[in-house]
């Protein structure tokens, strides 16, 4: 097993990717290539839906975060193992309804929703639209009401926490793009205005404060700070919010060094600190929803890359360049993130090199990693990267030109292609001559 049962290395010293030969794979599909174990991520949906159900009773949502990965068929997987979705663009809410996900489970969220997203949402059915302003607020009412419907909705509040992360991807503190912060007033300002909205039935509020969290302390204190609100708003208007979305965020073990998440634990952990909390606040438990999205894709995906060039440069460093790089994978270019390594044909032998895993864009910035302990790396071994299920795909782009891979999904020992590869006939297809 290398970090999560999945991975492992097979009698032929290959690594093994949901038991299949990822050297084989790397000839059927060529690289680059995502793999994703389907079964890993079916198994995570069943852990939040089990822990969720358990802890809040049998209407419980656990929301899948699709920005994570999304394509067609994993709204598929998804719908299938009764999880509701996040979905934050026009296009992530069409390529739910082209897999013909239940609409009613769609949470639509985003900061600056254009009046044309909200009319998608309104004419798809979307159960639930998670306002994150004033203007969006009167827009959606004007919609909802030319369409004679009463449209669900959330707010989104900030609550003003640091969850110790990169400070890229922390959404829920008060300088923020996202939603009304609650100390500045704002957050009751809205809603008090919601409240007076006839095409809009508030139902109650959502935060999320950020993402790759390892500890439950900044859930404890965000759980803590929306009762309280909850409370000051029940005292100031009379309503009482029926439901509390507290985003996603739980961490995912990328390298050796990082934690495991116990991801049922923590959701019994967050049911416990709302109860507690709820009863503190005087105000009715809510209806609790989460929406992870790492944790629910990343371990289940595995880049596979063939290695080009091999560089070393005396006194300073090995670079390792493989056929991919930044365009599909700008996870550490943009935020230094830290993945797992190794070569798949060479699974067995020891990693006793440290290298610098090299992008082909016309960048030096173009990295995969640097320091990465690698088995001795030479132009024709496959690489394959550990945990790129999430943020990785759906981050993907076609800098210098470079088409991006394919995504094939594993089934019970099956592969098959889920996302076919781009080709260069792709990216001209939208060019006008
Ligand atoms: N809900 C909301 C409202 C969110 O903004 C996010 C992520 C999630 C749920 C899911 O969070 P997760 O469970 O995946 O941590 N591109 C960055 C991550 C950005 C996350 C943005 N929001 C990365 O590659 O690390």
């Amino acid at each position: 097993m290398i970090l999560y049962p999945h991975f492992d290395v097979g009698e032929n010293g290959h690594l093994t990717i949901g038991g299949l030969d990822a050297v084989e794979l790397a000839k059927e599909f060529g690289t680059p290539a995502y793999i994703i174990d389907e079964d890993v991520i079916r198994e995570n949906c069943r852990t939040y839906l089990k822990a969720a159900k358990v802890c809040f009773g049998p209407d419980a949502l656990p929301l899948y975060a699709s920005k994570a990965l999304s394509f067609t068929g994993i709204y598929r997987i998804v719908a299938e193992e009764g999880l509701g979705i996040d979905c934050v663009s026009g296009g992530e809410l069409y390529t739910a309804k082209n897999a013909d996900f239940p609409a009613e489970r769609i949470y639509f969220h985003g900061n600056n929703k254009t009046d044309a997203d909200l009319c998608q949402a309104l004419d798809m059915g979307v159960g639930t639209i998670v306002v994150d302003g004033r203007e969006e607020l009167e827009a959606l009412n004007a919609l909802a009401g030319e369409r004679g419907a009463r449209q669900k909705i959330l707010l989104r509040i900030t609550p003003g926490i640091d969850p110790h992360t990169h400070r890229a991807i922390m959404t829920g503190n008060v300088d923020s793009k996202f939603g009304s912060a609650i100390v500045t007033g704002q957050a009751l300002e809205i809603t008090r205005a919601a409240l007076t909205m006839p095409h809009l039935s508030l139902a109650g509020f959502h935060c999320h404060i950020g993402s790759q969290i390892f500890d439950i302390e900044p859930f404890r204190d965000a759980a803590g700070i929306m009762l309280h609100f909850i409370a000051d708003v029940k005292a100031a208007t009379g309503f009482e919010a029926k439901e509390l979305n507290l985003g996603g965020g739980l961490g995912v073990r990328y390298i050796e060094e990082d934690r495991t998440v116990d991801y049922a634990k923590a959701v019994a952990e967050i049911a416990e600190i709302v109860r507690k909390g709820a009863a503190e606040a005087g105000v009715a438990m809510p209806r609790v929803i989460l929406e992870p999205g790492r944790s629910l894709v990343a371990a289940a995906g595995a880049t596979l890359y063939t290695v080009g060039s091999v560089k070393e440069i005396p006194g300073f460093r090995r670079y390792v360049s493989v056929d991919g790089g930044m365009p599909d994978n700008p996870r550490y270019a943009l935020y230094q993130s830290q993945y797992t390594a190794l070569i798949a044909n060479k699974a067995a032998e020891p990693k006793d090199h440290r290298v610098t895993v090299a992008g082909r864009c016309c960048e030096s910035g173009d990295l995969i990693g640097e320091n990465m302990p690698l088995q001795s790396p030479e132009r024709g071994d496959i690489l394959a990267v550990l945990c790129t299920g999430a943020y990785n795909y759906s981050m993907a782009s076609n800098y210098n030109r470079i088409p991006r891979p394919p995504v094939v999904l594993l089934h019970k020992g099956k592969a098959r292609i889920a996302v076919r590869r781009e080709t260069y006939a792709d990216l001209v297809d939208l060019d006008v001559k």
